[in-house]
């Protein structure tokens, strides 16, 4: 990929994503590195049909097009691509960042960014969401923070998409070249629960067992017992309950 992003601003749109696949889905020469990023988004999309509402200037949201192979294998690296720039954002603000499978964000074990990739006609589109002058976050549904919450500081959030962007561009580069092997090492160096005891549910399924890595094209490897290491590819990962001890 060529490093020159075309941003379009707007001022109010229901999701990103969804704007960025019908420009894509009506220009087929499209070019990569199209951002589409708005100040307010009222019907946001997240994983497992969640919804990512921004009230005016208050998160970074936005989506990049990329014009890459459609591989759905290589789609979830993608995600993991951007969510190590979005730690090596946050770190070069002081801000120590921890990553948890398959792409969230989080700061002190609270989500301060989502991220949302979905194949389109042509490439990928990667949809960010960056937690960023939010004073509360009750009105989320999990555990979650913002850069305004951990530093104190408030963020023009126009200043910050083009920062966000240049910590995306080494990875993403890796990422196209190499798959999930381009971005393996800044990955492993800040996820959570490797080597640890995880349950993953995945709709109705629940699965128990240790985190043992991850393949060559990012998705878990789930350790269920001495000689069965089960890929997993989608799914959400909480910890077991505790086992109870009984003297
Ligand atoms: C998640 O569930 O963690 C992923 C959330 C992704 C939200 C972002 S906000 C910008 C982009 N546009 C969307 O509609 N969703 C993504």
């Amino acid at each position: 990929m060529k490093p020159t992003f075309n941003i379009i601003w707007h001022a109010r749109l229901s999701s990103t994503n969804t704007t960025l696949q019908e420009l894509a889905e009506r220009t087929p020469d499209l070019p990569s590195g199209t951002v589409i990023a708005t100040r307010e988004q009222t019907r946001g999309r997240g994983r497992l049909d969640r919804v990512w509402i921004s009230g005016k200037n208050e998160n970074l949201t936005f989506s990049l097009f990329l014009r890459v192979g459609t591989d759905p294998h290589r789609l979830p690296s993608a995600s993991m691509a951007a969510a190590v720039a979005a730690a090596d954002l946050l770190e070069s603000e002081g801000i120590q960042a921890s990553l948890k499978w398959p792409n969230d964000v989080l700061v002190n074990g609270k989500k301060i960014c989502g991220i949302l990739s979905e194949a389109v006609s042509g490439g990928v589109i990667i949809g960010i969401g960056l937690n960023v002058n939010m004073d509360t976050t009750t009105h989320i549904d999990q555990p979650a923070t913002s850069l305004r919450i951990e530093s104190g500081k408030h963020y023009d959030c126009e200043h910050l998409l083009p920062v966000f962007l240049n910590k995306l561009l080494p990875h993403l580069t890796a990422w196209e070249c190499h798959g999930f092997s381009g971005i393996r090492k800044s990955w492993e160096a800040r996820v959570t629960n490797l080597g640890k005891p995880i349950r993953l549910r995945d709709g109705n399924q629940e699965r128990n067992g240790v985190l043992a890595g991850f393949g060559d094209d990012g998705e878990l490897l789930l350790q269920t017992d001495e000689s069965t290491r089960i890929p997993i590819w989608s799914g959400e990962l909480t910890s077991p309950p505790r086992s109870r001890h009984h003297s």
